[in-house]
């Protein structure tokens, strides 16, 4: 049996950079749900269909083959067998991931995806519903949240080192319309399963959230 460790949370929280450094440490494999989302929402935009088209998008949704590869230590989303991480990170495939996930036909072929993987292997798994739904049965759950101010500061920063013009009220209003979105949602809304664990990083730095993971998981036995 594989042991699984499922973290959810808003987006911005610092998920994926927490979960790839405790995967390298523990020797877990990372697996990254929000990408497939967006592999998904890339195609639809390059398709020109429309969130709120449903029948395109199950349509779309029933063509389209999503895998995982991992290239030294990366994953990579393969969408019909090309790498697209290149190609997922930008606001407007984020925005577009997040109206399109509350399709359940999405929702389904994904998940699917992702149980396939957690089963086979030691994962530390991100996402929205991956104490709730997807792994409803991993030895550790955590919720890392932390304020909407405190995330759009941390996008603000990350983008004007990337020498990018952005407005810190627009990041955080952004952030805030997709909490709702991701939280409202009917089919696998983000929440706090009841046996994770929560934990708020608004005032610690990025070893700070590891150590107390850390704990989490050695509490837990894994
Ligand atoms: O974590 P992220 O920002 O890359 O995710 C993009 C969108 O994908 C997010 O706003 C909601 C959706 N998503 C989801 O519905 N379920 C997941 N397990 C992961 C992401």
């Amino acid at each position: 049996m594989s042991n699984n460790i499922a973290i959810d949370g808003p987006a911005g929280a610092g998920k994926s950079t927490i979960a790839k450094k405790l995967a390298k440490e523990l020797g877990y494999i990372y697996v990254d749900t929000g990408a497939m989302y967006r592999a998904m929402a890339y195609y639809f935009l390059q398709n020109g269909i429309a969130a709120d088209d449903e029948a395109a998008i199950a349509a779309a949704t029933d063509k389209v083959d999503i895998s995982i590869a991992y290239q030294n230590g990366e994953q990579c989303v393969l969408l019909n067998g090309e790498n697209v991480n290149p190609v997922i990170r930008k606001e407007e495939v984020g925005k577009m991931a997040s109206a399109t996930s509350k399709y359940p036909v999405v929702r389904t072929k994904l998940v699917a995806l992702q149980q396939q993987l957690a089963a086979k292997e030691n994962v530390i798994m991100d996402g929205r519903d991956i104490g709730t739904v997807v792994l409803p049965n991993a030895d550790v759950k955590i919720y890392l949240t932390a304020s909407s101010a405190v995330r759009a500061k941390r996008r603000f920063d990350e983008l004007t080192e990337k020498g990018q013009e952005c407005d810190l009220a627009v990041i955080e209003k952004d952030i805030i319309d997709r909490d709702y979105q991701d939280m409202h949602r009917e089919t696998s809304p983000l929440k706090q399963a009841e046996d994770a664990v929560l934990l708020d990083s608004s005032d610690l730095d990025i070893d700070g959230v590891v150590n107390k993971m850390k704990e989490i998981i050695k509490e837990a036995g894994c």
